[in-house]
């Protein structure tokens, strides 16, 4: 065997944890195009929506109800067809994680 273990599981490890940073990347560039109206990292300016440190799992239900129209909305039923319910789901983990 010319490669030994060692690096056989330091490749695989080294490819999972790149794999996850890409995946927090991507939610950031979702949750980026959220920033102009619910402001940079979901602190919103006032008199607009924040979304930091929101509750994850009453974000989501919103942004799925928006989605299906059961909550009627003037921009958020469109934004929110954009994208899976999987991604709403990143989505709303990634601002809920968020500092308020
Ligand atoms: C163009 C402006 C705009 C963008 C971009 C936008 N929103 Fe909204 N958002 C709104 C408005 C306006 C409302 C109030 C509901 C409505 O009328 O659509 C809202 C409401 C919400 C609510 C409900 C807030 C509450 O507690 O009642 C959530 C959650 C939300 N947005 C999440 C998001 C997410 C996640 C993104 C990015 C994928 C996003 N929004 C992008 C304008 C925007």
């Amino acid at each position: 065997m010319g490669i030994s273990m060692k690096w056989l599981v330091a490749g695989v490890l080294g490819a999972a944890a790149f794999g996850a940073q890409a995946q927090v990347n991507q939610i950031k560039v979702w949750a980026a195009a959220c920033a102009n109206c619910h402001g940079t990292n979901g602190r919103a300016e006032p008199g607009m929506e924040s979304l930091a440190g929101k509750d994850k799992d009453e974000m989501l239900q919103k942004l799925l109800d928006f989605k299906s129209g059961r909550k009627p909305a003037t921009l958020m039923h469109q934004l929110s067809k954009g994208y899976t319910d999987e991604q709403l789901a990143q989505i709303s983990g990634y601002f809920a994680s968020q500092k308020k």
